[in-house]
């Protein structure tokens, strides 16, 4: 029986030989190493394998090892020894000062692992490396005693191309517990991100201990209501809340440092502090009362900047954070901050008085008045040795060069900021704000706040824009994605938003430009799924569904519907409604849709054995414009334009997402636009379709005229439509204004949507110009 046993022993040990050499060895590696060689064979582990990290090394890194050592015990069962000297099949690390920061060296050979760093960094990102090689099963908390427990060969010499590396959470709008934080700082962990930028305070909630202002938490982390979807009038009247003592904190620091990521507070000041006014209604300009804000978007409350009560508070406040976040950089906002209450209040410009500012051609004297808080908090953190960071905003008021600039309304403001000597980290909305949607199929997702950053342009991304020369481009220390949590109330969907657009960041983040490669992003995602898999973590699952594109062809007066998805997994689609399945049409060439009905929908899947995916569903509908393309006098904005003229008439209404292809934006020029019929036919209504989304800046039209040509014909105005500014914030949504007029003969139509010149002063941006968006001009 014995030797049965050691016979069969034996022929396991040699399958398992055979079954591994020749397996191809798969490098899944996301981000994927700057350099690397890959190599036949494999590391196993095995019990016998040792760990010895040489003593210049010291207590920190040993303690890495440690974690991984842990990890790897718990999951495979192995534990592995730690040895006195180098040995012949173990894990050897090693000192290696002349590195770079973050950089490390790591060789895998058949008997041994080797790794070299300069920084406690740098070896965890070679254990993250090695991690990411094995099963996925070593992220988890479960035994998997059956799986592969090796790694494939390979010498791997790899480097950061940017030192900040970040993610920013919002807490204030929802609030997450510091187990759901860590969750995210452990996926942050598996991309080698080591910032987390943690937005604390806002109108909506603060979340954080101060013990010398104890009503920040008692009265300011509570607010009574929050407005119900996009409905700004609407709210659940249930209080909600939450914040963190300062002991939680310190173990989250701690937590966060032992991942090799440093946790970034912000303070948000002197806008967005409706919880602080609340709490201390002596801080604002009026007195209040103040409440903390049920309701999203800008307040026009602020900090008073004239009493200074409001220094003593900020500063008493910042020495506390700093006390319990040892970052080098602390972040005190600064954005959206209006200048309305400051403009009446004595104190305010008293203090703008004496400072002797005034109005000049870049500003208002209160936009310097932002200036003076911003430098004069600035001064206080160098003082106690800290570097100051603030959204861009807090350039407006001129900025010493100190301060990093944290460029997030595009790119313009980063670029303007590493010319004048910055530092900058790049976060701009588009396609950074992982608060925006990653599907263009916005009704069968969660409710987001807008927009559209799906996976593939968060790849595309390139921090550092070609107008800037070498040594400008210097002072580009990186780059984040920012997580706003308005639409955000469950972990679950906090996650969804998170993942996987996080793996795509990293790429940005860690890999040099020449070494990016979307395809290779690809072809790893799926092990990176398994990890997050593994960890119990909710994501996306876009990248593996159908995408539909729409195009009207004017030839042939028809829609074309172009299909795609990941590799070549096969596509099934109908177009009467019903649901696709295996033995409905495969999809093999674009698909010209007819508008000779009034409606059609669209429904197409893709097969795959691991994965399921929903339905692709395109309803479209129908009218004496559709199929033929519009002339458009002036173009939409760069940003905004997406299909161009052909959006007008394709038959397809869009949703809340205002960039997924189905609206076009303009904000310098009205829509006008000329839609050729083809023939002549008998006109007697126009419909446009409309977006309003307030905290986008997102108005209704103030005007559409339509006129008509019949043949030769000059064109005459035959109907018009005014629309009042609405005299408060409604409902945001998607709406359809109609104009109407006595039938006419036509073969040309002509339709002028106007702008918004001025936005209201109910609104934070009053004065500004405001965005039309249109989707479909219907013609009846
Ligand atoms: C921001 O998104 N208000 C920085
Ligand atoms: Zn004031």
């Amino acid at each position: 029986m014995k030797k049965l046993n050691r016979y069969l022993a034996l022929l396991a040990t040699v399958l398992a030989l055979i079954s591994c050499q020749s397996e191809e060895n798969r490098y899944d590696l996301i981000p994927y190493p700057n350099h690397i060689e890959q190599m036949p064979g494999r590391f196993a582990f095995d019990n016998h394998t040792q760990i010895f990290v040489s003593p210049e090394c010291g207590d920190e890194i040993t303690g890495v090892l440690k974690q991984f050592a842990g990890q790897l015990q718990k999951t495979s069962g192995l534990e592995l020894k730690w040895a006195e000297k180098e040995g012949k099949n173990g894990i050897v690390v090693k000192l290696n000062p002349e590195l770079a920061d973050e950089a490390y060296n790591l060789h895998i050979g058949k008997n041994n692992i080797e790794i070299a760093a300069a920084t406690p960094n740098g070896v965890r990102f070679a254990l993250q490396t090695v991690k990411q090689l094995l099963p996925a099963a070593v992220y988890g908390d479960t035994l998997v005693t059956d799986a592969n427990w090796s790694v494939p060969c390979a010498t791997i010499d790899d480097a950061p191309r940017f030192g900040y590396r970040g993610l920013h959470l919002d807490v204030a709008r929802h609030f997450f517990s510091i187990a759901e934080v860590k969750r995210i700082l452990n996926v942050m962990a598996v991309h080698k991100l080591n910032t987390l930028h943690w937005h604390l305070t806002d109108d909506q909630g603060w979340r954080i201990e101060i013990k010398k202002y104890p009503r920040l938490t008692e009265v300011g982390s509570m607010r009574s209501k929050t407005m119900i979807a996009k409905e700004w009038d609407n709210y659940d009247n249930t209080p909600y809340g939450g914040f963190y003592t300062q002991d939680e904190l310190r173990d989250i620091v701690k937590y966060a440092a032992d991942l090799g990521i440093t946790i970034i507070p912000e303070i948000d000041l002197p806008g967005h502090m409706m919880a602080a006014l609340a709490s201390y209604p002596e801080l604002g300009c009026t007195g209040g009362p103040y409440e903390v804000s049920g309701q999203w978007g800008i307040r026009d409350d602020v900090l008073c900047a004239g009493k200074d009560k409001t220094f003593d508070f900020i500063e008493n406040v910042l020495l506390e954070v700093m006390d319990i976040f040892p970052s080098k950089y602390i972040h005190i906002g600064g954005d959206e901050c209006p200048k309305l209450r400051w403009e009446k209040c004595p104190a305010c410009q008293a203090r703008i008085k004496a400072l002797g500012l005034k109005d000049d051609e870049h500003g208002t004297a209160e936009h310097y008045l932002q200036g003076y808080v911003t430098e004069r908090v600035e001064k206080f953190l160098n003082d106690h040795g800290r570097e100051m960071i603030g959204w861009d905003e807090i350039m407006e008021g001129g900025l010493s060069t100190h301060a990093t600039v944290m460029s997030w309304r595009g790119v313009s403001n980063g670029v303007e900021a590493a010319k004048q000597g910055h530092d900058v980290i790049m976060t701009p909305t588009s396609p950074l704000y992982f608060d925006y949607y990653q599907s263009r199929d916005t009704q069968s997702e969660p409710l987001a706040i807008g927009g559209y950053n799906p996976v593939d342009l968060v790849y595309k991304f390139n921090p550092v824009p070609d107008e800037l020369t070498e040594e400008e481009a210097k002072h580009i220390l990186g780059t984040q994605a920012n997580v706003w949590t308005e639409y955000m109330p469950t972990n679950e969907q906090l996650e969804y938003m998170i993942m996987p657009r996080i793996a795509a960041l990293s790429e940005v983040q860690w890999d040099q430009l020449e070494n990016k490669d979307y395809n290779r992003f690809l072809n790893h995602i799926g092990h990176i799924l398994e990890i997050y898999n593994a960890m119990g973590l909710n994501y996306a699952k876009h990248l593996f569904e159908v995408e539909g594109e729409y195009m009207v062809d004017e030839s042939k007066g028809c829609i074309v519907a172009t299909l795609r998805t990941q590799g070549d997994a096969p596509i099934y689609y109908t177009l009467d409604g019903t649901e696709p399945t295996t033995a409905s049409t495969r999809y093999t060439e674009p698909i010209e849709i007819s508008t000779d009905t009034d409606t059609c929908t669209l429904k197409a899947i893709v097969v795959r054995d691991q994965v399921k995916t929903r339905t692709l569903v395109r309803p479209f509908s129908f009218n004496k414009a559709t199929g033929h393309l519009a002339e458009l006098k002036d173009a939409p904005s760069p940003k905004y334009t997406f299909g161009g003229a052909s959006v007008l008439t394709d038959g397809i209404h869009g949703d809340f997402n205002y960039s997924n292809g189905c609206w076009l934006g303009f904000i310098d020029t009205p829509l006008d636009a000329t839609i050729d019929l083809g023939e002549t036919q008998e006109v007697s209504r126009v419909k446009v379709g409309s977006l309003v989304q307030y905290s986008e800046y997102i108005f209704p039209p103030t005007k559409i005229t339509v006129y008509a040509a019949d043949g030769e014909n000059p064109m005459t105005e035959i109907g018009k439509l005014d629309i009042p500014v609405a005299p408060k914030q409604d409902a945001d949504g998607v709406r359809e204004y109609t104009c109407e007029f006595p039938s006419v003969p036509a073969s040309k139509i002509r339709v002028v949507v106007n702008t918004t010149d001025k936005i209201p002063d109910w609104h934070g941006a009053r004065g500004e110009k405001g965005w039309l968006f249109v989707d479909e001009i219907s013609i009846n």
